[in-house]
């Protein structure tokens, strides 16, 4: 067995880096870095409730939505999947989550909307940042710090915007560099059990065929469904009462309608699908440090089956359409 180089040693990998500048940093357990203070969103931007962070009461929001909702979900939604995709632009070693969410951030604002996580309530605290960005072992709600993202890393951006009195929530995941296969495999697998599960999304089918689809197909492969976050319901509230799990419940036995607005969003792990929770109430992470990718879209269900809100106006660089 080759020994293991040392930190000041020349990497590898032939960057003529040092190796703890370079590959050592890939293979590290992500930490918590510093969180710099939330951004400011302008007035003029319609805010949602929970803006400054104030605490807020839920209502009960109708399943099947309007045609009023949906048009305003579809801009609104359009306008999200447009803000991921351009993150994606930006992803390359040596790049923060930060600088991630400041562009996140300025984005929305341009566009008239407000990225819906900032300042969002939690356990612990509120969602300090308007992204929410995973790296390797890192599930989901993943806070923007100063780690810079590493060559071989795999990271999620989780946008959701408010706009015109709706949400629009989507995810994708990212490739640093160059990545492992296995890590490749891992996002291949995500974006095609989302597939499965969006294709389950017809009417007349059951909440419950979503998370059977996605299941069957990542578990079939051998990867591993979180079960401790699961898509919702979506509209003129972030999260609704409506579950959606990624894996089979017998008991989500809803018949899926017209006009119905919901996320799905599996998160599939290399290994164990048990998540941990940071003590900022929000990081969650694989307990056993193998990688996880998730992808999101917000969908509508039509006579004519699902349609994804989320598409951005241009899929030629987003990994959803083009891994
Ligand atoms: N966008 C996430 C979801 O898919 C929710 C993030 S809540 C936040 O449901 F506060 F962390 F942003
Ligand atoms: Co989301
Ligand atoms: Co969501």
């Amino acid at each position: 067995m080759r020994a293991l180089p040392k930190a000041n040693d020349i990497c590898w990998c032939g960057s003529g880096k040092k190796y703890k500048r370079c590959h050592k940093l890939a293979t590290e357990a992500i930490r918590q870095g510093d969180i710099s203070p939330p951004r400011i969103v302008p007035d003029e931007i319609d805010q949602p409730l929970w803006a400054g962070g104030k605490d807020f009461d839920r209502w009960d929001e109708p399943h099947v939505k309007s045609p009023d909702v949906i048009s305003r979900m579809r801009r609104t939604g359009q306008l999200a999947g447009d803000t991921l995709a351009y993150l994606g632009t930006l992803v390359r070693p040596g790049v923060t989550t930060e600088e991630i969410d400041a562009a996140c951030h300025q984005r929305a604002i341009e566009v008239g909307a407000y990225p819906s996580p900032l300042m969002y309530s939690g356990t612990v605290m509120p969602f300090p940042k308007s992204v929410c960005t995973s790296v390797n072992e890192v599930i989901c709600h993943g806070i923007p710090d100063d780690r810079p993202l590493h060559d071989g890393d795999i990271v999620n951006f989780d946008v959701t915007l408010f706009k015109e009195g709706v949400h629009g929530d989507t995810n994708a995941t990212f490739f640093v560099g160059t990545v492992d296969e296995a890590s490749k495999m891992l996002t291949v697998v995500t974006r095609d059990s989302t597939m499965r599960g969006i294709e389950a999304a017809q009417p007349g089918n059951r909440l419950n065929d979503i998370g059977r689809a996605i299941q069957e197909h990542a578990e079939g492969l051998g990867y591993g469904v979180v079960r401790d976050f699961v898509g919702h319901g979506i509209g003129e509230q972030f999260h609704t009462d409506l579950q959606i799990c990624h894996y089979y419940h017998p008991r989500l036995t809803d018949v899926i309608e017209p006009g119905m607005t919901f996320t799905i969003e599996p998160m599939i792990t290399q290994g164990s699908y048990r998540a941990r929770l940071w003590s900022d109430g929000w990081t969650a992470v694989t307990t056993d440090g193998s990688r996880t990718a998730q992808f999101e879209h917000t969908i509508l269900v039509t006579e004519d089956g699902p349609e994804i809100l989320t598409t951005p106006s241009d899929t030629s660089n987003h990994p959803f359409w083009q891994l």
